[in-house]
């Protein structure tokens, strides 16, 4: 049965440029999306700027612009970000959009209509310069506790005192300077303490599989009553006084939706702009029992998404969400990487740098669950999941057999492979429905571990089967054949797979194999007897110095002293060449080819990993290597290595080391971060000395 997903992320703020988190929460929602087109649902996916607020028009003041030429220039640069990292957006539209005032105000209309909408009286502080009421994070002062000079409004960060701002001493506006003063004003507010209100909440929360369990546990407390029966949730605070850029409230003059209210709106106002463009019917369909509604979004807007907007849409008599799927934050050394810090890792510079868009989509994806988890962004892990296992497990299995197949047959795959090749496949086509069940999951990590798994497999019938002796052998021929059509088959499996995660490298691959726009119904037969076009390499690998780039300071700071002034072409790798040497020194140090057998964690070593390898000698070796940071047993195990095979035994805390594996690496690991052991060209047998 074919679903019909209306599916969004978070809308972002139309104040600034796209972060890195934004481009997290886009990445993750757009592979969940194209898996759902993929196997055949109706999948319609938008966004759109939140413009309003009162940040948005502060900045737009400072700036000497109106709001709306505000929001429209970051809207312009938006284009760039999304098709640089191909997010498969239907639409993009704006909350300050007609539509949104539109659906807006109806809603409001019909909570009112239901008695949800009650009005009060407050007092808050008001800049009469500016002639505005003050958003708490706009009023600084003394301390009321500790006399701590310039402290915000809700609390002290010098003695930690928590307080409100009319508590403050001293307070001023930090929009003009000006002393704030109390002013009082007539304020609306949506009654979600009502009876009703909870118990709608507290069943619709509940649905098994709505939530995740961590998102349950945390709005939980909301529902908990106290001794005077009172529930934790509060009647909401939905208006806001001119001046105010946003839209008004009906038979309220002078009074606006508080940026909370309309913002998720926009999602609605998206997919009608949407339909209208494309002649949907957009009553129709968010009327279809069928539909179900998606919102993608991070952990620091949960209670939005998970009591507000839900019940808004409930008691205005509309479809409500069916599922709110919230992931955690992508941080840098721990920090979260947004913009109020503006630090972290710029999406554009990124682009600007020649790095492959799709290495960042494989490497969040290949981090990310189902849960509410934090990921770190750290280069190693990005240099080592992009080289060893994209480029090195799955692009690798093109490149071994490609040349073969147009060099030697004209490009036409065999139909026929012998019992090892078709056990292959055969595994490979059973794993399709377990992909298809992680991408469904939203558990993407293991999704993708579970295609280099099977990539593994494909390369182990490589190594297994050897195509390049295969070429050099006479009579040989049909066997090579069908063995590079094996692998063929098998990658066009395996892109399958990794499509959601990586779509342009797909297309290419397309375009290689002759193919049209693989579906996940694809993985279920082989191409057999088929043309495939010519090879041209798919995808490079990351070079370390990129992340160097990417993160070093913005080129407003003075640049960091990585490499001395033009020393660069004297130390490469970052020092001199090391002293002139005799060929007899050289030849006391006895290297060897090693077959790693095995690889494993140390426990209490976050250096060191054991290995067992294999030198050609009647027993193993055990040796230990720091290469911890830069590779994971798993994608050890079976690789050939070179080994100093002389070196004294050393005695370590965790055993005797039998030797050492080289590793390249650059003199300052810190600034120019990168491992790389070392790997023989295929044919290389375990014991064979390196002179
Ligand atoms: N405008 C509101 C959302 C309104 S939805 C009706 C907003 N905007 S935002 O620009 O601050 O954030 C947009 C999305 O980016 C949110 O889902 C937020 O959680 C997410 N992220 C912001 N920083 C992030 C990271 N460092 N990592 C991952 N996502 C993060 O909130
Ligand atoms: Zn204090």
């Amino acid at each position: 049965m074919t679903r019909k997903l209306f599916v969004t992320t978070a809308l972002p703020y139309a104040n600034a440029p796209f972060h890195i988190g934004h481009m997290m929460e886009y990445i993750q929602a757009d592979i969940w999306v194209r898996f759902q087109r993929m196997v055949g649902n109706e999948v319609h996916f938008v966004c759109a700027d939140d413009a309003h607020g009162a940040p948005i028009m502060i900045a737009a003041d400072k700036a000497g612009k109106t709001p709306q030429q505000f929001v429209a220039e970051i809207a312009a640069g938006r284009k760039q970000y999304l098709d640089g990292f191909h997010i498969s957006f239907d639409n993009w539209h704006s909350t300050d959009g007609a539509e949104n005032h539109e659906l807006a105000q109806d809603i409001y209309r019909a909570l009112r209509k239901q008695g949800l909408i009650g009005e009060r009286n407050i007092e808050q502080f008001f800049d009469p310069v500016k002639g505005m009421f003050l958003p708490d994070r706009y009023i600084k002062g003394d301390c009321p506790r500790c006399s701590a000079k310039d402290q915000y409004g809700d609390n002290c960060e010098v003695c930690g005192a928590v307080y409100s701002p009319t508590d403050l001493k001293n307070p001023y506006s930090t929009l003009t300077g000006a002393t704030p003063v109390l002013k009082s004003s007539d304020h609306y507010f949506f009654q979600l303490s009502a009876q009703r209100c909870i118990d709608f909440l507290r069943e619709w929360t509940s649905k098994p599989g709505r939530l995740q369990p961590e998102v349950l546990n945390k709005i939980k407390e909301w529902f908990s009553v106290d001794e005077q029966g009172h529930v934790a949730l509060n009647d909401w605070d939905i208006s806001r006084d001119s001046p105010y850029f946003g839209i008004e409230i009906p038979d309220a003059p002078g009074k606006y939706f508080y940026v909370w209210l309309d913002a998720p709106v926009g999602y609605l106002a998206s997919l009608k702009n949407y339909f209208a463009k494309t002649g949907s019917d957009f009553d129709a369909f968010m009327a279809d029992p069928e539909v179900e509604q998606i919102h993608i979004i991070g952990k620091d807007i949960i209670t939005f998404h998970t009591l507000f907007w839900p019940a808004m849409l409930h008691f205005s008599g509309r479809k409500v969400p069916d599922h709110i799927y919230v992931h955690g934050f992508i941080t840098l050394g721990g920090d979260k990487m947004s913009k109020s810090r503006g630090t972290g890792i710029s999406p554009l510079k990124y682009l600007e740098l020649g790095m492959n868009a799709e290495w960042l989509r494989y490497y969040i994806a290949a981090k990310l669950n189902a849960k509410v988890e934090d990921i770190e962004f750290t280069p190693d892990d990005f240099v080592a999941r992009v080289n060893s296992d994209l480029v090195g497990k799955f692009i690798n299995i093109a490149s071994r057999a490609a040349g073969f197949l147009s060099k030697r047959f004209d490009g036409i795959l065999a139909s026929d492979h012998a019992a090892d090749g078709t056990k292959l496949l055969q595994t490979l086509m059973t794993q399709s429905h377990e992909v298809q069940r992680l991408y469904e999951e939203r558990e993407f990590g293991k999704a993708l571990r579970e295609v280099m798994l099977l990539a593994d497999r494909v390369n182990e019938y490589v190594d297994q089967n050897k195509p390049w002796e295969l070429a050099k052998q006479p009579g040989t021929d049909a066997r090579l054949h069908e063995v590079c059509s094996v692998c063929i088959e098998a990658f066009r499996l395996l892109t399958i797979y990794l499509k959601p995660v990586l779509p342009a490298l797909a297309r290419e691959v397309e375009n290689y194999l002759r193919v049209e726009n693989l579906s996940f119904s694809d993985a279920d037969k082989l191409l057999g007897k088929h043309v495939i076009g010519a090879y041209t390499h798919l995808m490079q690998r990351v070079d370390p110095k990129m992340l160097v780039d990417l993160l070093a300071a913005p080129a407003s700071a003075p640049p960091a002293a990585v490499e001395g002034n033009g020393a660069a072409e004297d130390d490469p790798g970052g020092e001199a060449i090391a002293e002139t040497i005799a060929i007899g020194d050289f030849a006391k140090i006895d290297l060897r080819i090693a077959k790693i057998v095995s690889a494993e964690h140390v426990e209490g070593s976050d250096k060191l990993l054991r290995l067992t390898l294999d030198v050609g000698e009647s027993k193993t070796r055990n040796v230990f290597s720091g290469i911890k940071c830069a590779y994971k047993p798993e994608e050890l195990a079976g690789k050939f290595t070179v080994l100093v095979a002389n070196l004294a035994p050393r005695k370590m805390k965790f055993g005797v080391s039998e030797g050492m594996v080289l590793a390249a690496s650059h003199a300052d690991e810190k600034t120019h971060p990168g491992l790389y052991i070392l790997e023989p060209w295929p044919g290389a047998t375990p014991g064979l000395r390196i002179r």
